[in-house]
């Protein structure tokens, strides 16, 4: 049987069941249509295959104007991020700028719910003053955990203090917040730091120490980066106004002839100093040279700021920024007290936020 292709195989097999030649040619010609058919079919489902998987092809035209818009917003990310870099390197390249005074700023600060995000927020706006140092004075025991992290994740130049309020001075849960002065302690605590470090300059360093500024930032207040610059030189003590404070639109120095002639304030017009500690900086060659130049933690109401400044100088010294005190450029916010009701009945039935989660 020479059989050589496929329907020789076939007429071969079929020739063991159909003896008779008419029988044998009648099979072998149906089969052969079938297998017609099945060829007929096996193409049209081949030839749909391939018009399925263009139409797919087709579809992902549509995936490439996504991916286009992608590009788009991956141009704006980077564009983002060049101007992000920019930024630091010019700030950088201020902060080695070392012909500009100093600006030494303390900041009193204490564990509440709304610490770290106060100090997130002050530090990143003196993340974009050049040669700014700050010295940050924990009112507690110890320096904590969260404070070292934080400042040390800050990116800024930073010295960290701390110093307790005795429990005499301090301001209680429920007492009216007025009730006691806050933060003096850590003021002068910086003060302490400053004038230590003062003792110890030599050569350079003194000259450095002999132009440079300190500011009090409370780390709730709300500080414009210009407010800075005005500061920045300072004789003796230079003066601005403060905006929403002492149940005023803002308190200023009034400035007559270029000169400080009074204060304009809703309270206590006859106090030495009728400013908030957002409203003046000092030239460190004031403060290390009036060593006795401190905060009063028992002045009375209001006359905190008057302690530490007359010390230093009388109104008529007074230097006044921000064009003669028209400006204002830094504003006593307060932050609202969190409500912890929701967190203290989930606690009560073990549900409470997560405690190892830094708030
Ligand atoms: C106003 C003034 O803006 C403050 O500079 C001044 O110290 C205060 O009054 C006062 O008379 O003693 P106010 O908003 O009432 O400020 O005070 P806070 O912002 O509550 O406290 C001032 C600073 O002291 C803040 O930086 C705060 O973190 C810190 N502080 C407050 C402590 O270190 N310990 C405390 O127990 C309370
Ligand atoms: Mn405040």
């Amino acid at each position: 049987m020479g059989c050589c292709n496929a329907f020789s195989w076939v007429e071969c097999i079929i020739s063991v069941f159909y003896p008779s030649r008419l029988q044998r040619q009648q099979v072998t010609m149906r089969m052969r249509l079938k297998l017609k058919t099945v060829f007929v079919m096996y193409f049209m489902v081949s030839f749909l295959g391939l018009i399925y998987a263009l139409m797919q092809l087709g579809g992902q035209r549509c995936d490439c104007s996504d991916q286009e818009l992608s590009k788009d917003q991956q141009i704006a990310q980077l564009k983002g991020e060049l101007q992000k870099t920019q930024e630091h390197i010019k700030t950088s390249e201020l902060n080695k700028k070392t012909d500009i005074p100093r600006i030494y700023v303390i900041t009193p600060t204490y564990a509440r719910l709304v610490q770290k995000a106060e100090l997130t927020r002050l530090s990143h706006t003196f993340l974009h003053v050049p040669q700014l140092h700050w010295i940050v004075v924990e009112d507690a025991p110890d320096p904590t955990q969260l404070v070292s992290d934080f400042l040390s994740a800050s990116g800024l130049s930073f010295t960290h203090l701390h110093k307790l309020t005795p429990v005499d001075r301090k301001l209680q849960e429920n007492d009216p917040s007025w009730l006691k002065p806050r933060g003096a302690e850590q003021r002068n605590e910086g003060l302490r730091w400053l004038r230590e470090m003062g003792a110890a300059a030599k050569g350079k360093e003194v000259a450095a120490l002999e132009e440079a500024v300190v500011y009090f930032a409370d780390d709730d207040n709300t500080y414009s980066l210009q407010l800075f610059e005005e500061m920045r030189y300072t004789y003796r003590v230079s003066v601005w106004p403060v905006g929403l404070v002492g149940g005023m639109k803002f308190e200023r120095p009034v400035v007559e002839d270029g000169k400080v002639v009074r204060f304009h304030t809703g309270w206590r017009p006859n106090r030495p100093f009728a400013m908030d500690m957002a409203g003046f900086a000092v030239s460190l060659r004031s403060v290390l040279t009036n060593p006795e130049a401190l905060f009063d933690g028992n002045a009375q109401m209001g006359f905190l700021e008057s302690s530490f400044l007359q010390h230093l100088v009388t109104i008529d010294d007074l230097e006044p920024k921000a064009d003669l005190c028209s400006k204002v450029l830094v504003w006593h916010t307060r932050t609202e007290k969190p409500k912890m009701k929701r967190e203290d009945a989930l606690q009560k039935q073990g549900l409470g936020s997560d405690p190892d989660v830094e708030v």
